[in-house]
């Protein structure tokens, strides 16, 4: 099958990124509680970036075939799993030996989501973490009753579903981005209060307008002294969710007397360990809610760019070179 093949990791993004190859491999044999898809589109996320640098929290030998995140058909399931065949997924992958950027790939029936067919092909490839990510970080919002959020990495997608959930809530969301033309793009779309990072007066915006709405909630992408900026200008009684650390930076500036005073508090999200703790059957009705709010709208990701898996190394220069204009979709 052909498959996109990262022959050793580098610390080196673009240095990973040319190494990349594309190589006919075997067909992935099944083991028990699994499925083999088809695949149609395979997301390209911050998390592959990452990967392919060594710097993520999976390792796979290699040479290994990179992708965590895609969308087919399952032609082919272990014993007890046959009756999944000819279904449409979106799945989640972590096995050592498959990856979603090839032809074919392995995932466990635990990791896949069953889809009607109304479902985008496209849509369906990064349906599994993001919309869930929001979804589950946006929860804070109901257990705290807050009224306002403040994030950053804001021109991402899972920040704009945070959006959408925000506007259908009446909750105020402070954006914060670090182009100005993704400051601009989000105006566009609407966004009401969108602060550039990189702006001199930053950190007295940020304070003025979380003064006017109180954010008790933050959302961070980035670390380093954003993070301690967004976490001091919190209201008191706030939370701090931490689901990505795109800056390479640790956390740093957050204050000390807030933190002792204030009731604050900076909590870890990961969405794999948020399914693990769900109730049995609960996935099942957050996913089809998810996948009403896609087929018949308003959720949408992004999609900057669909290529073939031999334009995957100008592919991800693209992506990297503007993340917020969307996701990176690779096709057979
Ligand atoms: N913890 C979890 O379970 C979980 C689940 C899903 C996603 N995530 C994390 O969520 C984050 C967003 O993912 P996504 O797929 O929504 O991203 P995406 O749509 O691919 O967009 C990435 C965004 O990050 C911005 N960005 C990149 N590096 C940055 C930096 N150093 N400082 C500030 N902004 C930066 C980009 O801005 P430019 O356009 O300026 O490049 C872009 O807006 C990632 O960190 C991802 O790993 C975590």
């Amino acid at each position: 099958m052909r498959s996109v093949v990262l022959p050793g990791y580098n610390k080196n993004v673009l240095r990973a990124m040319l190494s990349l190859r594309i190589e006919d491999r075997p067909m992935p044999v099944l083991k028990e509680g699994e499925v083999l898809i088809k695949t149609s589109a395979a997301a390209c996320n911050p998390s592959d970036i990452a990967f392919i640098q060594g710097a993520y929290n999976i390792v796979k030998p290699v040479p290994a075939i990179p992708g965590f995140e895609g969308a087919g058909q399952i032609v082919d399931a272990a014993r007890n799993a046959e009756y999944l065949i000819g279904k449409k997924v979106s799945a989640f992958v972590q096995s050592d030996n498959s990856g979603t950027w090839a032809e074919y790939f392995v995932a466990k029936t635990s990791d896949i989501i069953v889809l009607t067919d109304e479902m985008p092909d496209e849509q369906a490839a990064c349906f599994t973490v993001n919309p869930f990510t929001a979804y589950a970080m946006f929860k804070w919002v109901e257990n705290i009753s807050a009224k306002a959020v403040v994030q950053n990495a804001a021109g991402s997608q899972v920040a704009s579903f945070i959006r959408m959930m925000a506007n259908e809530n009446g909750v105020e969301v402070i954006d914060i981005v670090r182009k100005s033309e993704t400051a601009s793009m989000l105006e566009g779309m609407g966004a009401k209060h969108v602060l550039l990072e990189t702006d001199v007066d930053f950190n007295d915006k940020l304070k003025l307008i979380c003064d006017e709405l109180k954010p008790r909630l933050a959302f961070d992408a980035v670390g380093g002294s954003l993070s301690g900026e967004m976490y001091n200008a919190l209201a008191p009684n706030s939370r701090m969710l931490v689901y990505g650390g795109l800056s390479n930076k640790p956390l740093s500036g957050l204050g000390v007397m807030d933190t002792i005073f204030h009731d604050k508090t900076v909590m870890g999200f990961n969405l794999i360990d948020w399914k693990l703790r769900l109730k049995e059957g609960e996935f099942d009705v957050i996913s089809l809610f998810l996948q009403e709010k896609f087929i018949r709208g308003p959720y949408k990701t992004r999609i900057s760019k669909t290529i073939r898996f031999d334009e995957v190394i100008k592919g991800i220069k693209s992506y990297l070179g503007n993340m917020s204009a969307g996701k990176l979709l690779l096709k057979p």
